[in-house]
């Protein structure tokens, strides 16, 4: 029986190829609370997707010479196999650039227009390409973009506006009323006093500058500007407007949307005013959470540290990695990411405490009862406390994950492991072990390990799915009654008489000195291939990229060389008659040095035949011959086809 609907969606994503930990951070959130949910009886949709409309994206594929949905296609692979490394559960994967999306936000566009929402009017403002961004001469620091400190352009045009202004009052009155509606606190407050008191200004929502975006659906030369566009993902996705029986019908309004600080106004402010003019439910919830740094700053201009996802799985696994990112940094607020963190981390909680737990036990109903899961028999003095603490975890990690509180869930999990090494050391197994007396006893405590780790195991599913399957592997179990979230509640229900598998350590001990070192080293090496890759691309810069048109613009001809001589006043120089088709050419070329003129005459070339003829030392030249150059040697390009030909 379903407990009810769960909708949580992240961000949809720039598309980029490199996405660092920072980004996965979102998701990876977003994963381990569908996951939960989906434990707990819910039945979850969890949306991702990418944001691909923009100046930017158009301008980004032009300089990689591909159409925008060419590039694209490219990049969205990459990052849907990101995805699928870091094992996120996600159940729609939507696109800006998908059919149904584009017509969807044409149709929210037409409604807004037809409540009379929507007017058409000049703009002018401050534009910032990078965060797609209108701002207006106040809100602007020192003459920059607030959100990203970077260069603004002034711009006017004709424009479609949304009366943003009109629901001032409305949006007031949500953020007081509704103290849940946006979370951490502190944005809250942020809200109000930064953007909502100050007094809200109608909002450009289209441009003509550009045409990589959706279409206004009655007045095509303009298209819509990215925000709402992006927004309304979030419900065209299940289907608004044009079905709204369906998922919509089902998973609206959305009991979460997960974002990064720096786009909560536009999720709080924005976003509700559209869905107010739309006269549908409002997100039950948006939470701000905090950005990941490094010690200098921002993770984009990463130095030290390795902090590309995929890095970091292949060398110690997804479930460290989303642990770690879980567990270390307090959802609400800012933390600082270093690479020694992360490894202390996984060292501490995972290979020693976890890890730990689970090789000791296992070993020890291996060495002590044959490897089989023994029938407890008494109980001892501390097995009350114990159990206690473990049965009674579900309900504080239920509690701290319905507040978005991961890093708390985690602990409030890993106080039944350390209570549960704790055990170890009260009861003392291998003690026990020495005297046959004590059979009854040590009995019940190997049970009990193996019990507390089976309820571990469940609840750390949602986090580390994977840790979580090769434990029960280890335990002898099957993914079943005994692993399901209700499972966890109780003590007992492990089978008795079923044989334990001894695996490899969860997580093998880093040595941390020696795997920083190592760390620096692919650190240096990316450096290095970094910089290779930006000297290419300034020298590409410096000689100034050209379009095809361009380049159609030399007329290429393949020519004959019928006489050749040395230029009388000039060593390098020699003075060539071309027969191009049917017409004869003089070139002077630099070639003197490298070839006899008597071994020219025959040979087909590639003439440049529309060069502006120059003199050069006297002697005109009518165009120019290619010819390649790789340190001192220099050889003719040749072309073993009839003079006259073209060149394409
Ligand atoms: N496309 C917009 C969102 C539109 S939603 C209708 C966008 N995309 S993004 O790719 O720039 O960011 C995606 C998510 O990654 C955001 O939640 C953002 O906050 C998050 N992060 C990017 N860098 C981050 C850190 N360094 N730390 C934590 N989260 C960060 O914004």
């Amino acid at each position: 029986m379903s407990k009810g609907r769960y909708y949580i969606t992240t961000p949809i994503y720039y598309p980029s190829s490199k996405l660092h930990i920072g980004h996965t951070y979102t998701t990876v959130a977003a994963d381990a609370m569908a996951r939960f949910k989906r434990a707990t009886g819910y039945d979850v949709k969890f949306l991702t997707g990418t944001d691909e409309h923009g100046q930017k994206i158009e301008r980004v594929a032009k300089e990689y010479g591909m159409s925008p949905k060419e590039y694209l296609d490219k990049i969205v692979g990459e990052i849907k196999e990101l995805w699928k490394t870091m094992e996120i559960s996600y159940d729609i994967f939507i696109r800006t650039t998908d059919d149904y999306h584009e017509r969807r936000v044409q149709q929210i566009f037409q409604k807004l227009y037809d409540k009379g929402d929507i007017y058409k009017s000049n703009y002018e403002g401050w534009y910032c390409t990078p965060c797609e961004s209108f701002w207006t001469e106040t809100q602007l620091v020192d003459g920059k973009c607030p959100d990203c400190g970077r260069e603004v352009e002034l711009t006017k045009e004709e424009a479609y506006f949304f009366k943003l202004s009109k629901y001032q009052d409305r949006l007031l009155k949500l953020f007081e009323e509704n103290p849940e509606f946006l979370e951490p606190v502190s944005r809250k407050n942020e809200m109000i006093n930064n953007f909502l008191k100050p007094g809200l200004e109608d909002l450009c929502i289209t441009r003509t500058s550009f045409d990589w975006g959706i279409p206004v659906p009655f007045d095509k030369k303009h298209v819509i500007y990215v925000w709402l566009d992006a927004l309304s993902n979030y419900i065209t996705a299940l289907g608004y407007p044009e079905n709204e029986e369906g998922d919509y019908s089902k998973f609206w309004p959305a009991n979460v949307h997960l974002v990064g600080k720096e786009i909560v106004r536009f999720h709080t402010i924005i976003w509700p005013a559209m869905l107010m003019a739309l006269d549908i439910p409002l997100p039950k919830k948006v939470f701000g959470h905090g950005w990941i740094l490094l010690e200098g700053g921002k993770m984009s201009k990463s130095k030290g540290n390795v902090v590309d996802p995929v890095v970091l799985v292949e060398r110690y696994g997804v479930d460290a990695l989303k642990y770690f990112l879980l567990r270390e940094y307090s959802f609400g607020q800012d933390g600082v990411f270093t690479n020694e963190v992360l490894l202390n981390r996984i060292n501490s909680d995972l290979a020693n405490d976890l890890g730990n737990l689970v090789s000791r036990t296992i070993t020890m109903i291996e060495k002590y009862n044959g490897g089989i899961v023994p029938k407890p028999k008494v109980d001892g003095e501390f097995d009350e406390d114990f159990k206690q603490v473990a049965t009674s975890a579900w309900a504080k990690v239920e509690e701290k994950m319905n507040n978005l509180d991961f890093s708390n869930a985690l602990e409030e999990i890993w106080k039944v492991v350390r209570r549960t090494n704790k055990y170890i050391d009260e009861t003392t197994p291998w003690i026990l072990a020495k005297n046959e007396k004590n059979k009854d006893k040590l009995d019940t405590v190997l049970y009990n390990l193996a019990e507390a780790i089976r309820i571990i195991s469940i609840l750390i599913q949602p986090f580390m799915d994977n840790t979580a399957r090769k434990i029960w592997i280890q335990l002898g179990i099957d993914e079943g009654p005994s692993t399901s979230w209700e499972a966890s509640k109780e003590f007992g229900k492990l089978e008795t008489g079923i044989k334990v598998h001894k695996q490899p350590p969860l997580f093998p001990r880093i040595d941390v000195k020696k795997e920083l070192e190592e760390l620096e080293k692919l650190n240096k090496k990316n450096a290095k291939k970094e910089e290779k890759k930006q000297k290419k691309e300034s020298e590409k810069e410096e000689k100034g990229e050209i379009t095809i048109d361009d380049f159609a613009k030399v007329d290429l001809k393949v020519a004959e060389v019928i006489e050749a001589e040395k230029h009388p006043k000039a060593d390098r120089l020699l003075v060539l008659k071309l027969k191009v088709g049917d017409e004869t050419r003089q070139v002077v070329s630099g070639i003197a040095q490298h070839y006899k003129p008597e071994d020219l005459v025959g040979t087909k070339v590639v003439l440049v035949a529309n060069l502006k003829p120059v003199k050069l030392r006297g002697i005109e030249s009518q165009g120019m011959i290619l010819a390649a150059t790789a340190g001192d040697k220099l050889t003719l390009v040749t072309a073993d086809i009839e003079s006259g030909s073209t060149v394409s």
